[in-house]
């Protein structure tokens, strides 16, 4: 799909498709009412019939509308303009892009941009970009007969004035997010048979082979051991896929400018190991890479935005498996940083690989990392699948990423990281054990990965409730590689 901005005049403007606003009580917008009178009043006569309320998200296709060169007439339902909230203006536009994926169109001219008050125009394009990518999106490629393509191929966003500079980037940077988005979910819904560590590891190095600002590296499990990772190695032992250590570094930034460490889970498959998880939905562990993916997605995107910035990922990946050389409970390993931990459960695994790889981290002198991990289950019951779980050691980064998760409508939510908690993880034998019970299972989580956090600024989202959909939707989200892009945006931006 290409995105284009322009200006332009909604009666005389040739394409598939001209999308107007009507507000509730079939007021017409600016646009609207251009195209009215272009057509001898041909929309305010079906609104007057009744054919078209504005309510929000309400659609109404016309065709042959004399007077007007497109050659369809998308009417959009804006509702009321004082309730026009980001929730709101995300479904208008998802109802929008399901309405134009029903026609042939090829192309559509979307007139109402500028409708939604009191929302940044800015931020209108960047989500009706979001939903015209996930309106295209089919996970089709292990189809024998792939899924027949969308007709639709160019957005074009007209505006009454000339574009300024600043909503042409704005407009590219959205198109790269939902171009990184796009490699998120498709990894995401691959198989755990084909997309392996090994198999993630490929995507990484075919990344830097397609941008030259990034360069990217493998380590092996005996590069693993030679560094100490006894952590990260304990949950691969029972998988006969070798586990990968991965990173991308990307240079935009200047040379002696510290670099943000975005660290991503990448348990390719996640059975629980020896303390196995129940059959039912044991498949959407394939989802247990979504942080990995996350940070490759990202990594695409402010590549093929050239942000200035430096920017490093680091992704841990292995499968956990049951089997006679698995990890067993009661097991204790020595990590990478020297703190020793009792894995009382196999299955709290994903903090077992992110722990080396924090330490890990520390080698690129980062300014701030941030973790992005399918974590806990705990998550989904406390968050559902609406916002993230955000923590974090820092203040300040927390509320900038909470505003960068507004900005994108990618949202997240701070919980506490308080010490009370993390008495929790004491264990008899070891310097700490590897879970701390049910009560606050996210809490506590995240209480383990601070120990392995401390000389530098952190935040860590559990994308466990986000990351992808069940039941008939089943499927990747690409989030959040909104948010992380977005907070990339603003650090570049200075803000
Ligand atoms: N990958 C899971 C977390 C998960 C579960 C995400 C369900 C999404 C849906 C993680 O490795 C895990 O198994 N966590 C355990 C931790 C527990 C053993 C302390 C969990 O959440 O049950
Ligand atoms: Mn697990
Ligand atoms: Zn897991």
């Amino acid at each position: 799909m290409e995105f284009s901005i322009k200006q332009g005049s909604p009666e005389k403007l040739k394409s598939g498709c001209a999308v107007v606003g009507v507000f509730e009580d079939g007021k017409l917008s600016k646009a609207a009412q251009a195209l009215d009178k272009a057509a001898k009043h041909a929309l305010s006569d079906l609104i007057a019939r009744g054919d078209m309320s504005g309510k929000a998200s309400s659609t109404l296709l016309l065709h042959g509308i004399p007077g007007i060169v497109a050659e369809r007439v998308l009417l959009v339902g804006l509702g009321k303009a004082s309730e026009l909230d980001s929730k709101t203006s995300v479904e208008i536009l998802r109802a929008t892009f399901k309405a134009l994926q029903d026609t042939p169109a090829k192309e559509a001219a979307l007139f109402f941009t500028g409708d939604f008050a009191g929302r940044e125009h800015a931020w209108v394009v960047r989500q009706a970009v979001f939903a015209a990518a996930e309106s295209a999106y089919r996970a089709d490629s292990m189809k024998s007969k792939p899924a027949k393509p969308p007709a639709l191929k160019h957005i074009a966003f007209i505006t009454p004035e000339p574009p300024s500079a600043g909503s042409k980037t704005a407009l590219g940077q959205a198109a790269a997010a939902a171009h990184g988005m796009k490699l998120t979910k498709d990894l995401g819904n691959l198989p755990g048979n084909i997309c392996t560590p090994t198999y993630l590891a490929k995507q990484a190095l075919a990344l830097a082979k397609a941008h030259k600002s990034i360069k990217a590296t493998v380590l092996e499990e005996k590069d693993m051991h030679k560094l100490g990772m006894g952590s990260l190695l304990s949950v691969t032992r029972g998988s006969a896929q070798p586990a990968k250590l991965i990173t991308l570094e990307y240079r935009g930034g200047d040379k002696k400018q510290q670099p943000v460490v975005l660290v991503g889970k990448g348990i390719t498959f996640d059975s629980g190991g020896i303390s196995l998880k129940p059959g039912a939905e044991m498949d959407e562990m394939k989802y247990d890479m979504c942080g990995a993916a996350s940070v490759l997605g990202t990594m695409q995107a402010i590549a093929e935005m050239g942000l200035k910035l430096n920017v490093v990922g680091v992704i841990p990946s292995c499968e956990n498996l049951p089997s006679g050389t698995a990890t067993k409970p009661g097991d204790i390993v020595t990590s990478m940083s020297g703190q020793t931990i009792e894995i009382l459960n196999t299955d709290a695994e994903g903090r077992l690989i992110l722990c080396d790889a924090l330490t890990y981290a520390a080698r690129f002198k980062p300014d701030t990392v941030i973790d992005i991990a399918t974590l806990t289950g705990a998550c989904v019951i406390a968050l559902g699948h609406v916002a993230s779980g955000l923590f974090s050691n820092e203040d300040k980064l927390a509320q900038e990423l909470l505003a960068a998760g507004e900005q994108a409508h990618d949202r997240a939510w701070q919980l506490p990281l308080w010490d009370d908690y993390q008495p929790l993880l004491d264990s008899n034998f070891a310097d700490m054990q590897n879970i701390g019970g049910r009560a606050g299972g996210t809490i506590t989580a995240a209480c383990f990965l601070s120990r392995f956090a401390k000389d530098y600024r952190w935040a860590h989202l559990d994308i466990a409730g986000t990351a992808w959909k069940s039941g008939k939707e089943k499927g990747a989200t690409g989030r959040p590689v909104p948010l992380l892009t977005q907070y990339l945006i603003n650090r570049a931006n200075g803000k």
